[in-house]
Parts: structure tokens; sequence; C-alpha cells
């Protein structure tokens, strides 16, 4: 065994009772429940007494007598700031971001707004039905609070867009209009106060849709990403300072695109992203020398180191 992992063991020693909430209500329920699973085997694993439980068939109660709670739920009720304040009044400590940087993280409007008043560099965009204007094409259409890049379309011409708009409104009260980057895709992992090593994704797909994501063979993910060590270095503060400036705080991950010019911009935050071993936050957790248990029991205890 390492020495980290033995330093790290000591400490979860006194942990307790720990719920492993996954499952959830959300569009991303079945990656939830792999999600759950893997980090629940790593609790196993790390000597931690560790439950499963799904808020959509369990009594919230229940989560009273743990010691505190991992969130592995993605998407809405989960990700979003409404299970966060649950444990709030219910005195759990529990992983990850709080209250409000978990419902701001949610919407991609809110999130790129307070980027942009921040002077961060996001790409152009506009709500639909509320703020039309011209930004150019092509344009990236998306549901505001989805997720696994459900319901999102390339739009090219303006004879696409409303069948694109009316698509997107399918999963979501809010659709969102961006300008769309051509270029290289990032994505880059926090852990704690610190950026993990960017991972650059590459897909034949004409983006990295639900297929990339989870069925396809031809997704090809690169870690070191490839960048020139000043570029990386560039990312990864940008990355730290988008998670910084939305509230987020315990671990996430931060989606990024590089235009033609080498300019980044910043797409979107995950404040529970996935945690399958085969997700991109273990993947970088890998490259900077964490195996997936060590992973697990550093993001719980920066949870009850915050808020015990
Ligand atoms: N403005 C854009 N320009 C080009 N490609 C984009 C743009 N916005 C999104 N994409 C592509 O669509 C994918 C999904 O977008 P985004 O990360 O915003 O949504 P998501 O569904 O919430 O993702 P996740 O599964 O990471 O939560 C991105 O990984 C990227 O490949
Ligand atoms: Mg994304």
């Amino acid at each position: 065994m390492t020495d980290a992992l033995t330093t790290l063991k000591s400490r979860l020693a006194a942990v307790g009772s720990v719920a492993v909430l996954c499952g959830g209500k959300s569009a991303e329920r079945e990656i939830s429940l792999r999600s759950g699973a893997e980090v629940h085997a790593a609790m196993m694993a790390l000597g931690i007494n560790a439950v499963r439980v799904d808020p959509a068939d369990s009594d919230i109660d229940v989560l009273k007598s743990f010691d505190a709670c991992f969130i592995a739920l993605h998407g809405r009720g989960g990700e979003d700031g409404v299970i966060q304040g649950v444990l709030e009044h219910l005195g759990v400590p529990y992983t990850g971001s709080g209250v409000m940087a978990s419902a701001i993280g949610m919407s991609k409007i809110a999130t790129k707004l307070l980027w942009a008043g921040a002077g961060l560099p996001t790409p152009d965009f506009y709500l639909a039905g509320v703020g039309e204007r011209d930004i150019g094409f092509p344009l990236m259409v998306k549901p505001a609070h989805e997720g696994s890049s459900i319901g999102m379309r390339k739009v090219d011409t303006v004879e696409q867009l409303a069948d694109a708009v009316a698509e997107a409104a399918r999963f979501d009260h809010e659709v969102l209009v961006e300008r769309w980057i051509q270029g290289a895709e990032f994505t880059v992992a926090i852990l704690g106060d610190e950026a993990l090593p960017p991972i650059r994704l590459e897909t034949p797909n004409s983006f990295y849709d639900y297929e990339a994501k989870y069925q396809a063979d031809s997704t090809r993910y690169i870690c070191p990403c490839g960048l020139g060590d000043d570029k990386e270095a560039e990312l990864k503060q940008l990355a730290k300072k988008a998670f910084q400036v939305i509230g987020c705080s315990g671990w996430g991950r931060v989606d990024v695109m590089q235009d033609q010019q080498g300019n980044f911009y910043l797409l979107e935050v995950n404040t529970v992203p996935g945690m399958t071993d085969h997700s991109l936050v273990p993947m970088a957790a890998r490259a900077s020398g964490r195996s997936f248990e060590q992973l697990v029991g550093e993001i719980l205890l920066d949870g009850l180191e915050q808020r015990r």
C-alpha cells in the first residue's frame, strides 16, 4: 500500500457511517447508480462503513442516522442544491459544493452570467425567448439545466434554429443559445484547491454527444493533454478561477473549449461529475498519482472538514 493511502485510511478511521447517495429521479439516474456503486465499493475497500441510499425510494429522514453523506447524485434534485439543503437542515456533513454553488452550477445560464461578470471567457450566448440577438453561426442549442449532452444540437443556419430550440425545450423550461467554438475540447477536474491534469477529449462525432460519452469506442481521452506547459498552466488556472467564482468547493469538473487561435472558453461546471471507473475525474486523479479509492477518500474528508 502506498504511504498516501495508509495516511488516508488512518484519517478515515474515525469517519463513522457514510450514506452514498445515488440514483435519484433525474435523467442521469442510471449513471448515478453506477457512480454510487463504485464509490460504495471504494469505501468498503477503505474500511468505511458505507451504505447506498437512493433518495427516489427512501424516506429522507433515514439520512439523520449517518455521520456523513457522499453525494453521487447527478442532475436535478441531487446536483442542484436541493439535497444539499436537506442535509444542511438535518445537520449531516456532505461532500462537494454547498447549496448556492450547486444551484448556480446547475444553471448553465447563471454560471455563464457570473463568469462573464467576473471577466472570465465563455462563448457569447442568450436565453431563448428572452434575449434573442445576432451572435452569428454556428450555434449550440442546449437545455439550461441538463447534463450528458441531452437535448443538445448544433445549428448551422437560421432555418435550423427554431427546431433545435423546440427540441431543447422538451427537456427544460430554459434554453441556452450559445456561439459554437470550433476547436479542441478539454475538461479539468478540481480536487480541493488543486486543478488535476487536464484531459483532452476527441470524438469523430461533431461534438461530445451522449453516444460519444457513454457508448462509442471511438472517443479518445488524452492525458497528458498535449498543450505546452504554459498553455496547460493557463488552462488549470482558468478552471480553478471558474470553480471559485461560482463558489464551488470540494471537487468538481470544468468543461472548456479552445478556438483555433488558442483562446479558452468556459462551457460549464459540474459539481457532481461522473464517478464510475471510466469517468473523467477518476481518470485525471489517476494521472495525478491517485487511485480511485484515494480520490473517494479525499473527497469525503474534504466534505467533513468543510462541514463538521
Ligand atoms: N459552444 C460550444 N461549442 C462547441 N461545442 C460545444 C459547445 N457547447 C457544448 N459543446 C459540446 O457539447 C458537449 C456537451 O456540452 P456541455 O458540457 O455544455 O453539456 P452537458 O450535457 O451538461 O455536459 P456534461 O455531461 O459534462 O454535464 C461538450 O462537451 C462539447 O463537446
Ligand atoms: Mg459537459
